[in-house]
């Protein structure tokens, strides 16, 4: 069976880097997380007093960006890959409200986005491939043979990012969740340089009444279906 290229695209927490990890997984794919990507560059930021509330020196930063290397290592124990700093396992760091509060306008700098991109495209080469992102189908791989985008209510994303931090034991309030998922939803979908947006042979999926499994099921059949039209 021919490997394809599986772009999976759409608003924060609407479940899509769980069910993304799930379809590698049962297909045998490479799984990548691209948020992560943007999350490393954002922690870098901070860790360098590059942004910070007051400010965000761009300049910087920018002239900084051939310092970073980013790595994603098979984690055996969990059964997926983490995110490496400069060699420094930064998985847990990238995923605070703070990082979360700043990744949006990191997002924005078009020399972060072709940096990455470029090795987005690099990781996905061979096919066999699960991406993750905000542009995967429309600016990475825009001849992915399945591209999904995935929508769900402000309240229902909020909940779910809301529960999986106070999983993790973050002290935060459900109405700082909504905040930030709302607006970094609005950051991402308006800024200039690859917007989100859905591309125009993408499949939408509203998951706000839909648990994890169901979406799953609904992605598995478009999959089968894709991988059927591509033997
Ligand atoms: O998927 P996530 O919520 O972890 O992504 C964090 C941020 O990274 C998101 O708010 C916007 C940015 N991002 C992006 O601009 N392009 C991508 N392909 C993936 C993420």
């Amino acid at each position: 069976m021919n490997n394809i290229t599986i772009a999976i695209d759409g608003f924060s927490s609407t479940g899509k880097s769980t069910v993304a990890k799930q379809i590698a997984k049962e297909l045998g794919y490479v799984f990548v997380d691209s948020g992560a990507m943007y999350r490393a560059i954002t922690l870098f930021a901070i860790q360098n007093d590059f942004i910070s509330q007051e400010a965000f020196d761009v300049a910087s930063l920018v002239s900084e960006l051939h310092t970073i290397e980013l790595v994603f290592k098979f984690n055996q124990d969990f059964g997926f890959a983490e995110m490496y700093l400069n060699g420094k396992n930064v998985e847990k760091e990238i995923r605070t409200i703070e990082v979360s509060s700043f990744v949006s306008q990191v997002s924005t700098i078009s020399e972060v986005r072709q940096q990455l991109v470029k090795q987005q495209q690099e990781m996905g080469e061979d096919k066999g491939v699960v991406m993750d992102g905000r542009d995967i189908g429309t600016v990475v791989f825009p001849e992915a043979e399945l591209k999904i985008f995935m929508v769900a209510s402000a309240e229902t994303k909020a909940q779910r990012r809301y529960k999986e931090l106070v999983g993790r034991g973050d002290k935060i309030t459900y109405e700082q969740v909504l905040e930030n998922v709302k607006e970094r939803d609005f950051i991402d979908s308006h800024r200039e340089d690859s917007p989100l947006i859905k591309a125009e042979d993408a499949i939408e999926i509203d998951s706000s009444h839909l648990n994890l499994e169901e979406v799953f099921e609904v992605l598995m059949q478009l999959v089968r279906m894709t991988l059927e039209d591509n033997e």
